[in-house]
């Protein structure tokens, strides 16, 4: 309340000195420490994008709405667009990860947005933030939208994936609210920010209606991150309060809300993976009615897209974090003799989605059988065919039993 209190107050002050004085042709305004745009205009010198290849791994490109097409940017390739949160960049190491094993696992476009100066801290200045967000999502949306309309990739699902962590969280909310009538394939929202919304223009938080498909990982509901579901499918990693390698940390808030992406950047390659089972709520989860059961879903990178509800999952303390479902995996020894795949990945429900460079290959999965990948399109027609290697034991829960 005081803390409300005191945000109207910087708000009210914000419009009386805009309206009061000559200031008014800057769009930014300084008042105090925390910075407000009060007049947005796009493009803002506050908000840059950048972009990531295989070209360019750990040297990020400018890149403008002007001059896309004549960066590292490649059409026929996926985009992912990742978003800061409050107080941070895009250096945040867990955010680099994330980037760096997507760029291990296959030949993508990643953006990258940096406001650090419109939502910088401290603490006392994440209203300020939060003021700007509407802003930021406004600039953000322009050079998405342009991203979409430049892109030529096959799968719509493909085209645009936007992960927001912390406040980057609600922030792709916003870049959904000015992408319309274009929506976004997925959102996935690592550990979204509590919003702070509470006057009207404001009064907008991450939801299910952002995109066509909506996942939201939490591990630090009620202190940084949202407690309420707010996704299609919401995953509540160690029942999403406090994560268990943050016990011995020097600050465990702050570690719980980073296990979010780290957990998630582990998700993107990882070939055990981090399996959920369904749960109606956290406090289901505390009062132990909630045991592993059957039902699961994947969280992370390769989430199912008809995923819906509530999930929990438990992880270890230290990488990998990933559990894996039970005992059954694929027999990757075999997978591995095949150089030439670069990525192997996605296992759900009998479905294995094999990606070579940029060809995409959905190939069956049969319990216990070889298996073959039945067509191959794109840069590699000479591999029709190839064999893989054998499943050795697939999930299904009559032959798993828990752990
Ligand atoms: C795009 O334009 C910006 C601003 O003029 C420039 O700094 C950046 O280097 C350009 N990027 C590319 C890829 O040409
Ligand atoms: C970006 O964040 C890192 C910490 O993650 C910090 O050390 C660095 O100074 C920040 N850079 C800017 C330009 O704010
Ligand atoms: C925390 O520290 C204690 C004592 O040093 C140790 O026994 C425990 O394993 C540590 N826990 C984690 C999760 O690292
Ligand atoms: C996703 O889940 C749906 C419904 O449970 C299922 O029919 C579908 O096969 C799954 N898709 C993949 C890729 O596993
Ligand atoms: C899981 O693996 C362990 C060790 O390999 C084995 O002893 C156990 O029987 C397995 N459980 C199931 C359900 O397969």
């Amino acid at each position: 309340m005081v803390l409300m209190t005191y945000c109207t107050a910087i708000v009210i002050l914000a419009w009386a000195l805009c309206f009061s004085s000559i200031h008014c042709a800057k769009n930014h305004q300084k008042i105090g420490i925390c910075t407000f745009i009060v007049h947005p205009v796009c493009p803002d010198p506050s908000i840059n994008f950048y972009l990531y290849t295989r070209e360019n791994q750990y040297n990020p490109q400018l890149v403008t709405v002007e001059n896309i097409t004549e960066s590292y940017y490649v059409k026929s390739l996926e985009n992912k667009f990742i978003l800061h949160g409050f107080n941070s960049n895009m250096t945040l190491d867990v955010l680099q990860s994330i980037k760096d094993e997507y760029l291990m696992q296959a030949d993508v476009n990643v953006w990258m947005i940096d406001y650090h100066d419109v939502a910088a801290g401290p603490s006392e200045c994440y209203f300020a933030a939060v003021y700007n967000l509407p802003a930021v999502g406004k600039c953000s949306a322009l050079f998405v939208r342009k991203i979409i309309e430049l892109s030529e990739v096959e799968l719509p699902e493909e085209v645009m994936h936007v992960i927001g962590f912390s406040l980057g969280g609600q922030l792709a909310s916003q870049i959904s609210k000015n992408l319309k009538p274009i929506k976004l394939p997925r959102i996935t929202g690592l550990d979204p920010a509590l919003p702070l919304f509470y006057s009207s223009h404001l009064n907008r938080r991450l939801s299910r209606n952002d995109a066509d498909f909506v996942d939201v990982i939490h591990t630090n509901a009620m202190i940084q991150g949202q407690l309420a579901p707010c996704g299609d499918v919401d995953f509540y990693v160690n029942g999403g309060l406090a994560q268990p390698g943050c016990h011995n940390s020097s600050n465990p808030i702050s570690c719980d809300h980073h296990m979010a992406p780290t957990y998630f950047a582990e998700s993107i390659r990882s070939t055990t993976g981090f399996w959920a089972w369904p749960c109606p709520s956290t406090y289901d989860y505390f009062t132990g009615k909630c045991p592993r059961h059957g039902d699961l879903e994947l969280m992370g990178e390769c989430v199912n897209h008809s995923a819906t509800g509530q999930y929990v999952l438990h992880t270890n303390s230290e990488p990998p974090y990933a559990q894996g479902d039970w005992n059954c995996s694929l027999d990757l020894k075999t997978i591995k003799l095949v150089e030439h795949f670069r990525r192997l990945s996605c296992l759900n429900s009998g479905l294995l989605k094999v990606v070579d460079d940029s060809v995409y290959t959905r190939v069956d999965v049969a319990d216990g059988l070889d298996f073959r990948i039945p067509e191959v399109t794109g840069r590699r027609k000479s591999a029709e065919g190839v064999e893989l290697g054998k499943i050795k034991t697939t999930r299904g829960d009559e032959t798993c039993d828990g752990r």
